[in-house]
């Protein structure tokens, strides 16, 4: 296939780059470099500096590519993405997010592009009040962030109905990890992520790191999230774009790993390599005690797994930010 991956200067879009050159298909990257960086794009990719907010970018570049070969999908991972901010920020949000893929849209539709692979989130279930969490329950948003997604996965529906697109939407969990190569991985100077935290904290690039609440009903009253590698969640969206592009169907999948890790028991996988520095805090407002994915249909669909534990994804942080930080 050849696909156009835009966002792929990102964390996950990078990695989803690194995956579907490793599989064989040609990667045409568009990123406006506002998070991501030009370094984490894989050197058989071409790159074009570009915003999707802005029409005539997409265009140029279409019209450029599509010249010489059409692509068989784009895969949409530009977004913001921090809560707070989005809180703080909403009209950004909704500029970006939503008014970015109204135009991505528009410019796939005049070229006439079939498939749409799109990255939303969990943040789309809101506060969940079951245990684990199924593409047919309720969404509701509690914040700009996740209403913007929600906002996108529907405007997509709508659009490849009337246009007879096909769309592939992922609804991930908590991603973590670095690439095998340890090439690539999160690199941001404002982790909000959980894991990179408590590796960070460990490695002594933090001073201490806070652990909200622990007075939740669960095993050691610290909350319980599902974490998936990043090479897993990428290779997902290698068989998703297969799925779409050679059977025709819409697919609209968690991305989890079906198992709960409690906060500590974060810290206490971090703390088999080096001794974490925390405090416990307040709860959170909104912080629900459990969000776990079922990834049954993601399994049986795409026949897909995670291969990678949570003792693995603990290991490839670790090792990607000690290689990080000795540069
Ligand atoms: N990281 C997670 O745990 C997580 C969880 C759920 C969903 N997601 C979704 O996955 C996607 C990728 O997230 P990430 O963690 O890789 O974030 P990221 O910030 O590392 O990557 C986003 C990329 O999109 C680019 N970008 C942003 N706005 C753009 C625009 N207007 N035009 C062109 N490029 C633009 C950025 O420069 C960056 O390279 C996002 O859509 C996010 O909502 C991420």
């Amino acid at each position: 296939m050849k696909v156009c991956v835009v966002g792929g200067a990102g964390y996950i879009g990078s990695e989803t780059v690194y995956e579907l050159i490793r599989n064989g298909h040609e990667v045409v990257v568009i990123d406006n470099l506002s998070t991501g960086k030009k370094e984490m794009v894989h050197k058989s990719a071409k790159f074009y500096l570009g915003d999707i907010t802005k029409e005539e970018d997409l265009k140029h570049i279409f019209e450029q590519e599509c010249m010489i070969k059409h692509f068989d999908v784009v895969m949409h991972f530009a977004a913001k993405l921090i809560v707070p901010e989005s809180v703080e920020k909403p009209l950004e949000y909704y500029h970006n997010n939503v008014e970015g893929l109204r135009i991505l849209l528009s410019v796939m539709n005049d070229f006439n592009i079939k498939n749409i692979v799109f990255s939303s989130t969990a943040a789309v279930y809101g506060e969940p009040n079951k245990d684990i969490c199924e593409e047919s329950d309720l969404t509701k948003p509690i914040n700009p962030y996740g209403e913007t997604k929600l906002v996108c996965e529907n405007m997509i529906k709508w659009v490849c109905q009337r246009y007879d697109m096909h769309y592939c939407i992922f609804r991930y969990f908590n991603v973590a990890g670095a690439d095998e190569t340890l090439e690539i991985g999160l690199d941001k100077s404002n982790l909000t992520h959980i894991v990179p935290i408590t590796v960070e904290t460990a490695l002594g690039l933090r001073e201490k790191m806070t652990v909200f609440g622990n007075d939740y009903n669960t095993k050691d009253g610290t909350c319980i999230r599902d974490y998936i590698h990043v090479q897993d969640l990428a290779y997902a969206h290698v068989l998703g774009a297969q799925y779409i592009f050679e059977n025709e169907e819409n697919l609209l999948l968690n991305l989890g790993s079906n198992n709960g890790y409690t906060v500590l028991e974060i810290i206490k996988e971090v703390e088999k390599y080096y001794k974490v520095n925390y405090e416990i805090g307040k709860r959170r407002a909104g912080d629900p005690a459990k969000i776990v994915a079922s990834n049954k249909k993601a399994c049986e669909k795409l026949g897909w797994k995670p291969k990678r534990t949570l003792s693995d994804i603990i290991k490839s942080d670790l090792d990607y930010r000690m290689k990080l930080n000795k540069k």
